[in-house]
């Protein structure tokens, strides 16, 4: 990262400190408003999808976004605007794609257990199936002859490939339900061939989630380029590859790595990809793309003394921000408001759930009831894996873009206005 950057954000950092100075559009104070809500910076994620197009476009490559990271519309009207496709997962997230504008060309369609009726939805859109069983791609051949209309067709295959992440977001294990196994590849493609309803174009491969180190993508790269070779896939028609999603992002340090490295995660594939020049090459990042311009605002309601320890007990809990309770994922949590001494507390929101912890034993300015902390790094799977739980409302969003002074380029001071939108 260049020093420019650290800079940029350092300033934006102070900005979203500097409570009294974000307005919403109806001029009142941002933090007088009803907590707990998200909060997006707008202009750090269009640079980070600015920075993924560029990396991408560079080498050819063609972008998914993951709806299922966040599926906010301003959020995703973003993405449109960089001429990025979508990946989705439910035919309610079709309907948002297609609705928010993305050409359906551009859309795929995974999932390990679509119902008939998302099926034809896909076909009957022209969206790109990426098929998980053989079963699915029987139904599928049904659906689409009694509907007179190809199906377009890409399998995704389960690799064993171990991206040495978290045991709960790894996918292409063999003990993973998702994928078709390699040994049923050959029966799946000679299906597509043998079915005019059924138009193969490709393979797709997803590993999983929050990935911080290139081995496993280099793993991924050779398992595909055997199997491509080994199967014949360009002889059954197969253009196009999709590697899915799972670069991961900096959870200890967001301010210090706003923007994940796209560059020297899309060298990984040019370096170690061995499929013949004509085939496309797609992926489908999520969180890499919207996790770090996401914060969680939320208040403390009280800090209470257990028997050993100081509990920070919040607004916002595991309804608005599941990762924790879900996979004993870490947050960064600051308190935007004490410059009190610091002492040592465990945070945790309302929920009737002992597993309503976002954090253990971490160092916090002293904190009292009343305070704002900010949740960091929660633009991706927030918003969009938020409960109703104990019939809890739905936290809003709020989306602000630190201004960009004329002159010099440098985002202005926090004595000027900040341009927020609510959005309901
Ligand atoms: N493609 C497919 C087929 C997927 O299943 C996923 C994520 C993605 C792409 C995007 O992956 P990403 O680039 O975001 O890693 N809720 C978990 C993450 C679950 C991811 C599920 N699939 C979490 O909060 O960590």
């Amino acid at each position: 990262m260049n020093d420019e950057t650290v800079n940029l954000f350092f300033i934006h950092f102070n900005q979203i400190t500097q409570m009294h100075g974000l307005l919403t559009n109806d001029g009142q104070g941002l933090f007088d408003q009803k907590t707990p809500f998200y909060l997006y910076d707008l202009e750090l994620l269009e640079r980070t999808l600015q920075a993924a197009a560029m990396a991408a476009d560079k080498r050819g490559y063609k972008i998914h976004y993951a709806l299922k990271a966040n599926n906010e519309p301003e959020v995703v009207r973003q993405v449109v605007r960089y001429g990025m496709g979508a990946d989705c997962v439910s035919g309610n997230e079709l309907d948002a794609a297609l609705r928010h504008g993305f050409d359906a060309e551009g859309v795929v369609f995974a999932g390990v257990g679509k119902t008939d009726e998302e099926i034809l939805m896909a076909i009957q859109n022209g969206v790109l199936l990426n098929c998980e069983s053989l079963e699915e791609l029987m139904v599928t051949a049904g659906l689409s002859e009694r509907a007179g209309k190809q199906a377009r067709i890409a399998l995704r295959i389960n690799p064993d490939v171990d991206p040495c992440t978290h045991k709960k977001i790894t996918t292409g294990l063999d003990e993973n339900k998702f994928g078709i196994h390699p040994s049923q590849l050959q029966e799946s493609l000679d299906f597509c061939r043998d079915h005019d309803a059924l138009h193969f174009v490709g393979l797709h491969f997803h590993i999983g989630s929050q990935i911080l180190t290139p081995e496993p993508f280099i793993r991924l790269c050779e398992k595909v380029n055997r199997l491509w070779e080994v199967y014949r896939i360009d002889e059954y028609g197969g253009e196009m590859l999709n590697l899915g999603g799972g670069l991961g992002i900096d959870y200890y340090h967001p301010e210090q790595h706003p923007v994940p490295d796209f560059e020297s995660y899309f060298d990984i594939f040019s370096q170690h990809l061995r499929v013949p020049e004509h085939v496309h090459i797609h992926f489908e990042p999520g969180r890499s793309l919207v996790a770090q311009c996401g914060t969680l605002i939320t208040r403390v309601l009280y800090v209470k003394s257990g028997h050993t320890r100081k509990m920070v007990i919040t607004d916002a809990g595991m309804t608005e921000l599941l990762r924790p309770a879900l996979y004993q994922a870490f947050h960064k949590i600051d308190n935007l408001v004490s410059g009190r001494p610091e002492a040592q507390y465990d945070v945790m929101g309302p929920a009737c759930e002992s597993s309503d912890v976002f954090a253990k034993d971490i160092q916090l300015p002293g904190t009292c009831r009343g305070d704002i902390l900010a949740v960091r790094s929660c633009g991706a799977y927030a918003q969009s894996m938020s409960l109703q739980y104990n019939l809890r409302e739905k936290a809003r969003s709020y989306f602000y873009r630190p201004l960009l002074s004329a002159n010099n380029g440098t985002f202005s001071d926090a004595t000027e206005p900040f341009a927020c939108e609510v959005v309901d």
